[in-house]
């Protein structure tokens, strides 16, 4: 059992499927550490958590910065405390095929998803192993289950986000530690605003639910893997998809 109130850092809550999150935890009563590398948007984030009544912290850092990432976690622990929850949910896309990616990108997108999962993971567990207790959630995306063309970077950097959700959860589940990983589908965020209006009516169309998923579907399905009711779920990767992946 995780202490209540909990302290929930939830990174890129900006916008999008992390700003969700962030909203949910705090309506549950976890204090919620806002990240985002953008420092407007996590402040606006906490804001209106704050102005309905929440407990929120905004933190601007860069996840996959080992330096901004320290500086972070000092921030939270300052003003509310070493983390029992943490959602490493930054990330952003990019299309490319791979003939033509050039390694800095390669590095990039490796370097947000996979390293900063690394980083802020590494950097909170410490004092749940110490407490011997402590919940992780890791957004993948189905993408790192099945690939997608001109994304081999990003199904990558998922895929190995999943590989290290199941390893981390071998590793540290006796301890108290539960760490688990959603795998999104299209959802209707800023990030898919990168594929033509034509593009999202057809996957939309050929999803079997027949629609994107909303920012607040994935985030429910994080939220409970960050609750007490998720108690045996350990290293598993859920799939809030609409359907388009059936594992
Ligand atoms: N939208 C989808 O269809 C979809 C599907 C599957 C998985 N995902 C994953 O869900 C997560 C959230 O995606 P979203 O759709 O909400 O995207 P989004 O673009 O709406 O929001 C992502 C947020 O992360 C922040 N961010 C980016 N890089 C960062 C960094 N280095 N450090 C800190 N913050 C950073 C951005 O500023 C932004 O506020 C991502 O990991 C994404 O890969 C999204």
């Amino acid at each position: 059992m995780t202490p209540s109130p909990r302290v929930a850092l939830v990174t890129g809550a900006g916008r999008g499927i992390g700003r969700a999150v962030a909203k949910r935890l705090a309506e549950a009563g976890d204090q919620v550490a806002v990240n985002d590398l953008d420092g407007d948007v996590a402040a606006a984030v906490a804001g209106a958590i704050t102005a309905a009544g929440g407990t929120a912290f905004p933190v601007a850092a860069d996840v996959s910065d080992e330096d901004a990432v320290e500086r972070m976690l000092d921030e939270v622990r300052g003003a509310l405390g070493d983390p029992d929850v943490l959602v490493n949910n930054a990330g952003f896309t990019q299309h490319c095929r791979l003939v033509d990616l050039s390694t800095a990108d390669f590095d990039r997108m490796i370097g947000v998803h996979l390293r900063g999962t690394f980083l802020c993971s590494r950097g909170v567990l410490g004092p749940m192993l110490a407490r011997g207790s402590g919940v992780i959630v890791n957004v993948a995306s189905q993408l790192g289950q099945i690939g997608g063309p001109d994304l081999t970077h990003y199904a990558a950097a998922k895929a190995g986000v999943i590989g290290m959700t199941k390893s981390l959860a071998r590793e540290v589940s006796a301890d108290g530690v539960r760490v688990n990983a959603v795998a999104p589908g299209p959802v209707d965020t800023e990030m898919l605003l990168a594929r033509s209006d034509a593009w999202r009516a057809a996957k939309a169309a050929e999803l079997p639910l027949g629609r994107l998923g909303r920012p607040e579907e994935v985030a429910a399905a994080v939220v409970f893997l960050c609750s007490d009711d998720a108690s045996l779920f350990v290293g598993q990767t859920l799939g809030p998809n609409a359907g388009d992946v059936m594992l």
